[in-house]
């Protein structure tokens, strides 16, 4: 078999990593993932990697750092001196308490406000002008407890919300419809967590409404199936119930989801290290977005170098429009009981 090209076998087959520093704070199975897949995918050029727990996280250190030759070749430093996040331009922070099996999101908001806050003014005061992004849970009230910590520029900070979700969502649908999982344009949005919900109105396969597409599609022998839409409303229920469950068996079955949260975080820092002004459902403190201020929800964004850059108002049906302001109540009640 003729080699695809000649280059030496120890070679990175990934393009060089995008320029930029990544700091992620937490060395547990979050915050490697993280760093995982940043390294993996390119997403910077250097990788930083902060924790506590020394031993812990020179382990993890040395382990990237061991596969970097062979992965595009990013920087990979860190330690249990915050100093090691010193000058990063993007701060994904994973430090905190995780989800035990039956527990939810929102039950980690005590002990995960508590840390963020001796967290923050340290971050900042060795990373003044990065962009930070919350992936500890639960990640929409982190992200109001540490904007109001920080204060910095709106946008600035943000967490991660339902791109994972979302991402889920678009692999089940894909796998469900036989269509690959790019041509699937589908977004949920609202709390990362319970009361997430699909925006089944503006959903789309290609151009085609998702709520119109059939399994027919006027294809010879599909008598019957062409003019029923592929999807009932029963079972768009049911699917937009499994994703937002979806972790839950994933921690029932291995203790923790790791591996597609890590690669949702990188996905987020090429947005901002690339300034691509990409749309992504991360969720940010709202002011009037359709009436709601006070909590930070996902709702789709522009993502670049300032972080994001703006919330789009989407078209929402009747029930959408209800289902958001319930999300944002189930948000305000946990901040309320926090003080926050
Ligand atoms: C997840 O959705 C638990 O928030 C984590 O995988």
């Amino acid at each position: 078999q003729p080699r695809p090209s000649s280059a030496p076998d120890h070679a990175s087959a990934a393009a060089p990593p995008t320029g930029g520093r990544l700091a992620v704070v937490g060395a547990g199975a979050v915050g490697s993932s993280v760093a995982y897949a940043a390294m993996l995918r390119g997403s910077a050029r250097s990788i930083a990697l902060y924790d506590i727990r020394a031993e812990k996280v020179r382990a993890e250190v040395l382990d990237l750092a061991h596969g970097s030759p062979l992965a595009g070749g990013a920087e990979i430093t860190g330690g249990d001196d915050v100093a090691c996040v010193a000058g990063a331009d993007v701060v994904v922070i994973t430090a905190g308490a995780a989800q035990a099996p039956g527990q939810t999101r929102l039950d980690l908001a005590g002990t995960n406000v508590k840390i963020l806050e001796s967290l923050m003014p340290q971050l900042l005061a060795q990373a003044p002008d990065a962009v930070f992004i919350l992936v500890t849970n639960p990640c929409d009230v982190l992200t109001v407890a540490a904007d109001a910590l920080a204060d910095l520029p709106r946008g600035r900070v943000f967490a991660s919300g339902t791109v994972l979700d979302t991402s889920r969502l678009r692999w089940r649908l894909a796998e469900r419809l036989g269509i690959a999982p790019r041509s699937i344009h589908a977004t949920i949005i609202g709390e990362h967590g319970d009361s997430e919900f699909p925006l089944w109105s503006s959903a789309h396969i290609g151009q085609v409404p998702l709520q119109d597409w059939t399994d027919g599609a006027g294809a010879a022998g599909a008598a019957g199936a062409a003019d029923t839409p592929a999807l009932s409303r029963e079972e768009l229920d049911r699917l937009g119930h499994e994703v937002a469950g979806a972790a839950y068996e994933v921690i029932q079955g291995k203790g923790a989801t790791n591996l597609a949260i890590g690669v949702a975080a990188a996905r987020i820092v090429e947005a901002v290290l690339r300034d691509e002004r990409a749309v992504l459902p991360v969720s940010s403190p709202l002011t009037g977005y359709r009436g709601i201020s006070g909590v930070a929800m996902s709702v789709p964004s522009i993502v670049g170098r300032a972080g994001v850059e703006r919330t789009l108002e989407v078209p929402m049906d009747e029930d959408e429009r209800a289902r958001l302001l319930a999300s944002a109540d189930a948000l305000r009640e946990v901040q309320r009981s926090l003080g926050l």
